[in-house]
Parts: C-alpha cells; structure tokens; sequence
C-alpha cells in the first residue's frame, strides 16, 4: 500500500474512532478516553486534512470544532415557511381543537400523534444527497439566519444521513440545551460575574446565535427533529412514520410520542406528561398533538401563523403549597434590607426549594405575606423561586403583618426608607454586613479581580478585624493571612500574589470596584473611558456634576450619587489609601479613531432581552462603530433594538415612528457596517 493509502486508511480510521467516542460521551454519558486522548485523536486528524485537502470531507468530525467568529449572520429565505402553532392554554381549549378536527374530518374520534414540546430554538437542516449543507434559524418564519457552522458543532446532529437520500432533503426540529446543560452553564456563567440565561430556551437561543460558532461547541447543544418537509416525496403518509424514518435515517427525534384516538386518551397522555416531565433530561414546556394522518392536514387549512391540524398544549407553571416558617431579613452592600421566605421545603421543578426572595417591603405588602402563611411558590422560568399567592383561608390565628425592622439586623442602628425608593436602608456604611459585602463586591470577577478573597475568607478577615473596609486588603500581610482557618502559606501567597496583580486592573474595573451607588460595570467603563482618572472623575463628581451628565448612561440619579460618594469624607479617605497602595488610578486616552466610522453620529436605544448577547456588549459593538447609545428614546433617537420582552422604549418608539430594528436586523445591521456597506444615516435606513 502506498504512503497516500495508508494515510487514507489511517484518515477513516480516525474519523469512526472519533464519532464512535463522541457517541459514547454525549449520547451513552459513558465515555472510554479523556478528553486529551480525545483531543489527541482530533488533532491529529485536523492536520491530515490541513496537508491533505483532498482527504478532507464535509462530514468530518473535524467540522464540528467550529470555526472562526463571523461579523454578522448572512439570511437565509426557507422554502416553505416556518409555521409556528396555536396554543391551547387549558383542556377546554384542547377538547375545542379536537372537536373541531372532528367536525372537519367527520370522524368522531381522529387518530392525533402527541409528543413532548420541546423548550428551544426551531431550526431547518438541509441535506444534499445525504450531506448537510445549510442550517438555519427560524427568524421571522419567511427569513431566517445561516447558523450552518454553529449547528455543525452540535455532537448528536449527523453530518451525513445513514441513509443516503437524493436530491435536497429537508428536516426541521429544535436546538436546546439539557438540563445539566444548563444548570453548568449558568454556574459558570455565575463564577465569571456574567448574567444568567433565565431558562433553557433562551441558554439554547443565546448559544446557537452567538457569532462564534467555537462558544457554541462548548455549550453542548442537542438537536431533535420531528417534520420532514415535502413528506409525500419520501412515501411518508403519517406523523407517526415520519419520526421513524427521522430515526431511520441517523436524524436524533426525542422519542415520548404516542398515537391517540380519543379525548381521553390524549388527557392521559397530559397527565403522565404533568409529572413525568420533570424527569426528562430536556426541558418541556407542553405536549404537541397533530393530526396524524398527513394526506388529511390540507382539509383543515393554516391561519396566517399556524396550521389548523396541530395544537401546542402548555404546561401551567407547576406551584405547590407550602408554610412560611420565618422571613429572614439580609443586609446588602448598599445597606438595603431584603426579605427572604423560608418554608418547609418542597419539590419544584425538579429541585427542592426552601427559600424565596420577597423583593421590598411594597411586593411583601401587596400580597400580604405573613409569617405563618400558607403560600403558593412556583418557579420564575423554571429556575427562581417566587411567592405566588397566600392561601387566605388556611392563615392561622395570631398572624401579624409583617413589617421590615427600623433597625438593622446586624448592627442596630437606624434602618430608613428614603422618599421616592422600594427599599429599607440601615443608614450605617460602617455596618459590618455591608462592609462585608463591599469587600466581596470590591475583590468580585468584575471589579478587583482578586481570586481567593470570597465570602468566606472576607468573613472571617472582617471578623477579625484584619479588615475594616476594602483599602484595608492592601495591608494585609502575609503572616496575618496564613493564620487564618483552612490557609496555609501555600494559599496566603497566592492570595498576595492575586491582591497585588488586582492594582493593575482597568481604570472601569476600579471605579465599579468602589461600589457607588447605581454604577455598575457599564457605567463605571463608561466613566473611565470618558475621564481617563480616577482623581479627574473625583473632581468632576465634585465641582460640575451637570456635566457628569454628558456621558453615555449618566443622568440626574447617578450625577447624584456620584456627587454624594466623592465628597463623603471616609470615602475620600479610602481612596487616598488606594492611591497610597498604588492602585491604577490613571489611564491613557484612547486615541481617535483612524478615519469616521460607519454609525457616527447615530443614536441607538436597547431595550429587551437579546439572545446572541447582553444589551451591555450590544452597547460596545455600537460605540466600537461610532453610534451611541441612550437610555431613553427621543425623537432624536435613530433606532431602537428589541429583544425579547421589551419594556415601554418600544412602546414609545412606535408612537414616535422611531425605526425598530428586531436583533436579526440588527445583526444584519452590524454586518453591513463591517463590509463597508455605509455611509449610513437615519434618512437612507429602511424602517
Ligand atoms: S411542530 C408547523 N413539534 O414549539 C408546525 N413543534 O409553540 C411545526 N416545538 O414552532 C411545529 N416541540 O418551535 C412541533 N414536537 C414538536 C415541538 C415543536 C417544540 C416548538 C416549535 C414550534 C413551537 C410552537
């Protein structure tokens, strides 16, 4: 055999090792090597193919590590467009729907598929003559987004088809995330400071529409699909035979589905889904029913957005009844009091829960939450644990309103509620909870960035009186550290050698480190890039508050806070030390850039949830373009972005005929400023 055979062989070889591992890690949860053996066999693939291009194949393994990040999503037009469905809120709604495909059939009881809702992204998967050529996102169901290599990094998602089909196949389903998934990937998300997803849909969506298809292969992605389009081509005649030819071609389907013929029998069906859900590894959010057999759809018809022959059944949020045992009141880093229920513990959504946030003391008042309740909890997104509502009936005697203390509950002092906010502040700053949370606050990921100093460490630093405020970390001396419970030297040198690297930490991340009131990391960058100096924002904050206001995000409340935090004298104080320790207080201007850029002059206005990314990194991609970015929108405003949920801005963008750009616009946006597609103003935009 000649060199280029063998090295053909070897090429095969590696790529059924590869998938046969890849199977046994993210389908089986049985894997045989380590992921650097893994990596290895990879690798060495990766550079057959470089050297040998010829060798190279569209169905490699080697496609799914994903490539590089792209600018912007080029749109994809579906062939046939991508339908949603109606949903039927409770089983009267269900009973309608069935009834009524009966009347249409004249069939008493037609036979209707049922399967898991899946909790997603819908997406459509081409294959040409069995190969996967082109995936893409719903969008607007007419349009959408080419997400072809985010998909490719998928595991479970076949490249090629074990059947080889001809001519253009095309298959739709859903992208999620399981829920371990999705429960690491929040933790992580929590560790580096970085928001968390709400629930899996939004984990998935924000995963697959990232424009670095390399994060969307760290997220592990599943795919399942459940419609072939155009199915009397292939000789499929029902839903039913549809996901097993899904199946029969190597096409991931979730399984769970059952033929029903009956109002009773799909009720059944909705019961064991009621409970058994929290079981599945998937999210769901509800249970489809289609009408089977699929030469019959076309008698029902399609309204504008849906079919008439399937139906989404949601799932009402599962709430359980539990008793409040005690309102336990913490105090925060700005000095706010928050109230938390804690009730005997109850299993929800697949977790127990024991305690629940109850916000202020107006939410507490609203529903009228006492110790002693029996109140209703559920499950905000199937993550935060909330108080519904209390069971009047069941309140036991003797029961009192509950009020927030007038003192603080660590150190006593006055605990006031200011005119014009929701929450009780004890009025102490020296109060030890609260110089306890300005410390972890001031050492946390986004601010100081000092690995080791968390909330235990801080505890017993302050306890000990080793700390009195945050400037006090840098006078820590090493044999203070290392006499501490569970250190050793090893770990006090290694907390030394963190507070000692955190000086030469961003001027934003400095000033976010202080810990000012209403100024997080978006406004603090804001301020550094604005000011270049500690000591010159100090001054300004000072002596001409009104043209704080000038800068990206700063209106009147944060002018204000700003003013009150540099003229209070222990603040002043702090910072003198922070100065003293060498802290960067300075940094150099970033110098204009080369030439204009496509959005300047332009003002933008975010408002919603994106998935791709947090309105905060949407806010730098503009300004890196030259727009800026306001918090309110005016007639002045050019666009407003919308994600999902957005507040009253769209509202008001609507009743000021300001354009609104959805996040696939956006995008697309964003990608014609980068390819050079501009000038641009508000005058040539399309609406
Ligand atoms: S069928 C033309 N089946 O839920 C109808 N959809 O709320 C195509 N979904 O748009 C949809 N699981 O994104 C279908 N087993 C399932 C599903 C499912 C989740 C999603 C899909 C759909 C949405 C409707």
């Amino acid at each position: 055999m000649g060199e280029f055979e063998n090295l053909k062989k070897r090429t095969e070889e590696l790529r059924a090792e590869l998938d046969r591992h890849a199977r046994l890690y993210y389908e089986d949860d049985a894997p045989e090597i380590s992921d650097f053996q893994y990596d290895r066999l990879m690798r060495e693939l990766m550079e057959i193919e470089e050297k040998h291009p010829e060798l190279a194949a569209p169905d490699s393994p080697t496609q799914r590590i994903g490539g590089a990040p792209r600018e912007g999503f080029v749109k994809v037009a579906h062939a046939e467009p991508m339908m949603s469905l109606e949903n039927a809120l409770n089983r009267d709604e269900l009973a309608e729907f069935y009834t009524k495909l009966g009347e249409a059939l004249s069939d008493e009881s037609p036979e209707v598929l049922c399967e898991p809702k899946i909790d997603g992204l819908a997406v459509s998967l081409i294959y040409e003559n069995g190969v996967f050529t082109r995936g893409s996102t719903r969008g607007d169901g007419q349009i959408g987004e080419d997400v072809t290599a985010n998909l490719k990094t998928i595991r479970t998602m076949p490249l090629r088809l074990s059947v080889p089909v001809e001519g253009t196949l095309e298959v739709r389903g859903e992208v999620c995330i399981d829920k371990r998934g999705f429960a690491a990937l929040n933790a992580a998300r929590e560790e580096n400071g970085e928001p968390l997803f709400a629930n899996p849909r939004n984990a998935a969506a924000g995963s697959l529409r990232t424009l670095d298809p390399r994060e969307t292969a760290r997220r592990r992605l599943k795919i399942y699909l459940y419609q072939v389009i155009e199915p009397e081509k292939y000789g499929v005649k029902t839903q039913q035979r549809m996901l097993e030819w899904l199946k029969e071609l190597g096409l991931p389907t979730q399984g769970g589905d059952r033929l029903c013929s009956s109002l009773e029998d799909i009720y059944a069906y909705l019961d064991e889904w009621e409970t058994g859900r929290f079981e599945h590894p998937i999210d769901t959010d509800g249970v489809v029913v289609k009408l089977n057999d699929i030469s019959l759809r076309p008698l029902l018809g399609v309204t504008a957005k849906a079919p008439k022959w399937a139906i989404a059944f949601k799932f009402p949020p599962e709430e359980k009844l539990t008793q409040i045992k005690n309102i336990e009141v913490t105090v925060g880093r700005t000095g706010v009091l928050t109230p938390t229920a804690v009730f005997d513990p109850i299993r929800l959504a697949g977790t127990t829960v024991r305690r629940a946030g109850l916000h202020n003391q107006d939410e507490i008042d609203k529903k009228d939450v006492r110790v002693g309740d029996f109140v209703w909890v559920r499950k905000a997104g199937e993550i935060i644990p909330e108080v519904v509502r209390v069971e009047y009936e069941k309140r036991p005697d003797g029961t009192e309103p509950f009020k927030l203390p007038e003192a603080c509950p660590v150190c006593g002092s006055t605990a006031v509620r200011l005119p014009g906010e929701a929450a009780v502040k004890c009025t102490n700053s020296a109060c030890p909870a609260q110089v306890k949370e300005r410390i972890i606050y001031f050492a946390s990921r986004s601010a100081m960035d000092i690995t080791g100093l968390g909330e235990k460490l801080v505890g017993q630093l302050v306890e000990k009186k080793l700390l009195s405020n945050y400037a006090d970390i840098y006078s820590l001396k090493e044999e203070q550290v290392a006499a501490l419970d569970r250190m050793g030297d090893k770990s006090a040198q290694n907390l030394l050698a963190a507070i000692e690297k955190s000086k030469s930490r961003p001027l934003g991340a400095v000033i976010n480190a202080l810990g000012i009131s209403n100024i997080g990391e978006k406004t603090a960058a804001d301020l550094a890039e604005r000011y270049n100096s500690l000591d010159v924002l100090a001054e300004k904050s000072r002596e001409a508050v009104e043209e704080l206001e000038t800068v990206d995000g700063v209106g009147e409340i944060i002018a204000q806070s700003l003013h009150a935090w540099f003229t209070e004298p222990h603040n002043i104080a702090l910072l003198d030390k922070l100065r003293a320790a060498g802290v960067r207080f300075e940094q150099e201007a970033k110098s204009a850039a080369a030439g204009p850029l496509p959005w300047n002059g332009l003002k933008f206005v975010l408002t919603g949830e994106l998935s791709g990314m947090t309105r905060a990194q949407a806010g730098v991609l503009i300004k890196e373009r030259g727009g800026k970015v306001a918090e309110s929108v005016s007639k002045k405003t050019d666009f407003v972005v919308v994600g999902e949920n957005p507040g009253s801005k769209y509202i008001k963008a609507q009743s000021l005929g300001v354009p609104v750009l959805d996040e696939a616009a956006f995008m697309a946006k964003l990608a014609a400023a980068d390819s050079g597609d501009w000038p641009e103003t508000a005058e040539t935009a399309e609406n």
